[in-house]
């Protein structure tokens, strides 16, 4: 055969050819849009280190849940601030807490939005871990029966999924029979299943004002030097009844993702988590980057390492950018 009678180059000729070998494509019904839900009235505050996201208060959180929606984006995740915090976090599971407040008007007004509830303990401990704590251990099992409580509590609010974030051990399994023991069959856990110990949740922790108090989430979030441990959570959380798996945090974990897409057949989701978020808009807006296209680009490249679902600050932007069509 002549050195050059195969040219990859004849199918990037043109646009319209590119488009029909195009493998993995980004779609707005991939997304998920998190935001944060503050205590009162009138509140629009947007958190400085995650230029474009806001703090707001439940009826504001229902306005943007319309534009989401509206956007055709499928789903929100509901993060909160709660009025109080004490040891073992009960504004977790308080029913007038803004989360589920939040939780229940946006179903309320947008009964067709798929609506997932972060279940975590972090940003409602006065020490900010994510469970109750033994002396400076956070206990695994006493943990357990609260998660229970957070997530009856979402579901009985309208959540249609919850998330546990905490990387307790059996949370899936807890979470599984405490719903189902109230009848919430039909309420999908999606499992953080692989999350790591990560400095990309920085902006995040401002935003939730969750930074733990002392010491760090090493001794719960895993290691970022380790793969096949993730495959050993993976595994139990699909033992344990998880129906979305989710990987997290997303572009340094794209290898996590596509061993994980090699593995099992179960959804995926990949958090863009907020560090990722507050990079990507702080060289954009030092003029730096195209932020269309990094945005684009990133995310397409979690499609391609085998992610289904992604879960992501610069979904509204996507949405947008996927309508008025991307110049790749
Ligand atoms: C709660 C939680 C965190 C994130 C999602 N749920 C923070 C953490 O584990 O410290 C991070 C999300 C982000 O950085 O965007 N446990």
């Amino acid at each position: 055969m002549k050195y050059n009678s195969l040219r990859p180059r004849r199918l990037r000729i043109s646009p319209a050819m590119r488009a029909l070998v195009r493998e993995n494509e980004v779609k707005v019904s991939d997304l998920i849009y998190p935001i944060f839900v503050v205590p009162g009235t009138n509140v629009r505050e947007e958190i400085p280190s995650m230029p474009g996201c806001y703090h707001l208060s439940v009826e504001n959180a229902v306005e943007l849940a319309k534009t989401v929606a509206a956007a055709g984006i499928p789903a929100i995740e509901v993060f909160g601030l709660p009025e109080y915090k004490d040891e073992i976090g009960s504004s977790a599971w308080d029913m007038t807490s803004p989360v589920q407040r939040a939780i229940r008007a946006i179903k309320q007004a947008l009964p067709d939005l798929v609506i997932v509830g972060d279940v975590c303990l972090c940003q409602y401990t006065s020490h900010g871990h994510c469970g109750q704590l033994c002396g400076h251990y956070v206990d695994n099992d006493a943990t357990l029966k609260l998660l229970q409580k957070v997530a009856v509590s979402q579901a009985q609010c309208g959540a249609d999924i919850v998330a546990p974030s905490d990387m307790m051990d059996g949370r899936i399994a807890a979470l599984r029979e405490a719903l189902d023991e109230n009848s919430f069959q039909n309420v999908t856990i999606m499992s953080y299943a692989a999350k790591y110990a990560s400095a990309f949740y920085g902006p995040f922790r401002d935003a939730a004002n969750s930074a733990p108090e002392f010491g760090n989430r090493r001794q719960y979030q895993m290691d970022p030097a380790n793969s096949r441990e993730a495959m050993k959570e993976i595994d139990l959380d699909m033992d344990e009844g998880a129906d979305i798996i989710m990987i997290k945090p997303a572009m340094t974990y794209l290898d996590i993702v596509r061993q994980t897409r090699d593995r099992i057949d179960r959804p995926i989701a990949v958090y863009n988590v907020s560090g990722e978020y507050a990079m990507v808009k702080a060289a954009a807006q030092n003029g730096w980057i195209d932020e269309k296209r990094i945005v684009m680009e990133s995310l397409t490249s979690m499609k391609r390492a085998g992610a289904d679902i992604i879960i992501t600050y610069h979904a509204l932007d996507a949405a947008r950018w996927l309508q008025e069509g991307v110049a790749w």
